[in-house]
């Protein structure tokens, strides 16, 4: 099994970007953890950052007969992007949807996900343990 890890804006800033919120893990500490626990369970991972939206988008298109599952953090993009979620609906790779914080805890404008209705869930407000947890679910959905 191959799944694909897709980090969206300002991701590539964890650590120093607001802890409070965040936490001080940086993404490549993340994707350390992912990982390690991909190599536990013996699946294939590939972990991706980009702060473009049509990169993403690209990304998510070439997913389709190379990966079984995509974890994405599409970050702001999740607010605001039509774009990502059709490429998710086009494609049909089931994608998990995952946040460091939880959204509904915070500003109104971060209440409402345009991905959610096509991605099969969501994982929210578990800092870096979003990621593992994505794995998992995706392992799950297999
Ligand atoms: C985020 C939440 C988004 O609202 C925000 O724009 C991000 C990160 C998270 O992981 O908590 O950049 O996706």
């Amino acid at each position: 099994m191959k799944i694909l890890f897709l980090n969206g804006p300002n991701l590539n800033l964890l650590g120093q970007r607001e802890p409070g919120v965040y936490g001080s893990q940086t993404l490549t500490d993340i994707e350390a953890a992912v990982r390690a626990r991909a190599a536990q369970v013996q699946v294939e991972v590939d972990f991706r950052q980009s702060n473009l939206e049509g990169e993403l988008v690209t990304w998510i298109q070439s997913a389709r007969g190379t990966f079984q599952a995509i974890v994405l953090n599409a970050a702001a993009y999740t607010h605001t992007s039509i774009a990502l979620r059709d490429a998710i609906s086009a494609v049909g790779v089931p994608t998990i949807e995952i946040h460091l914080s939880n959204i509904y805890a915070r500003e109104e404008f971060r209440h409402e996900s345009m991905i959610a209705p096509v991605c099969r869930g969501q994982i929210s407000g578990f800092g870096a343990q979003s990621y593992l947890l994505g794995l998992e679910a995706a392992l799950f959905i297999k």
